[in-house]
């Protein structure tokens, strides 16, 4: 899926190509967005930036990912769209740009706003696996790499099961934020053997990074510090030697620099 074998995550209104530049040095992967696509989700993103949120709202979200994607493409970096939608048409737009330029089309199941999950797009889809392999199905269908960005710890969502429905639906990635209920990336990897697993949350050094490597994950992603070189650096060190040399070190012996 990419390489090496760590991602920059969407931090929405933020993430676009020159954050995705910055970053590029150091990560294989760099998941722009998110953005919401249609109306209910755009309607959701203006009320969220009411109260203070930053969003990207283009007039045009599709010929904006496709523009973001143009200006990435001089950039040694994988990179991919996170995306917010209620229907269907605008993903299979939105994943048809995403494979013209070898990006990968990420569905939003993850945000918990309140106004994107009422607006039936973010966490809520967790909730409703049938419109979530829907979506899935869809963008996998106009030719997209698909991930799902899902979080643990939402009530009533058994998340290993839905990722063997993911995976079924054609995700070729499951993105999980694993919020403090990290050993559930074991239980997914489980799951979902086939599919690409980057696991996400706190990944901020050598230790943080390979409980998720020991836990199955094929990748680990930063969000919050993604900005951060210094931060980049070492985990990308540690990922480094965790797929390339296949020296797991011990964490307790070898802290980070
Ligand atoms: C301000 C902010 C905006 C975010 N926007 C998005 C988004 O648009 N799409 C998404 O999937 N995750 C979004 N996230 C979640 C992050 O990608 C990531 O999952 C989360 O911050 C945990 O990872 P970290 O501990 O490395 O920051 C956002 C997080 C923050 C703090």
């Amino acid at each position: 899926m990419f390489e090496p074998r760590l991602a920059a995550a969407s931090l929405s209104g933020e993430s676009d190509a020159d954050w995705a530049k910055q970053a590029a040095p150091h990560v294989g992967c760099a998941f722009l967005g998110g953005i919401a696509l249609d109306s209910a989700t755009r309607e959701a993103a203006r009320e969220m930036v009411d109260r203070e949120r930053t969003e990207f709202l283009p007039e045009d979200p599709i010929a904006f990912i496709d523009e973001q994607l143009t200006a990435l493409e001089s950039a040694d970096v994988r990179a991919a769209f996170n995306v917010r939608s209620a229907t269907l048409e605008p993903i299979a737009e939105a994943a048809a740009v995403c494979a013209d330029h070898d990006a990968i089309l990420e569905i939003n199941a993850h945000c918990r706003q309140e106004e994107m999950c009422a607006a039936g797009a973010g966490q809520s889809l967790l909730r409703d696996g049938d419109r979530l392999c829907e979506q899935v199905a869809t963008a996998a269908d106009a030719g997209a790499d698909v991930s799902v960005k899902v979080r643990t710890e939402v009530e009533g969502v058994d998340l290993p099961a839905l990722s063997a429905r993911l995976a079924d639906a054609g995700a070729d990635a499951l993105h999980v934020d694993a919020m403090d209920s990290e050993p559930v990336v074991a239980e997914v990897a489980e799951a979902a053997p086939e599919t690409f697993l980057i696991a996400n949350n706190g990944v901020r050094d050598r230790a943080t990074a390979y409980e998720y490597l020991e836990y199955g994950a094929d990748a680990v992603s930063v969000g919050r510090p993604s900005d951060n070189p210094t931060v980049l650096r070492r985990i990308r060190e540690a990922v480094d030697e965790w797929f390339t040399t296949g020296d797991r070190l011990d964490p307790e012996v070898s802290p980070d620099a």
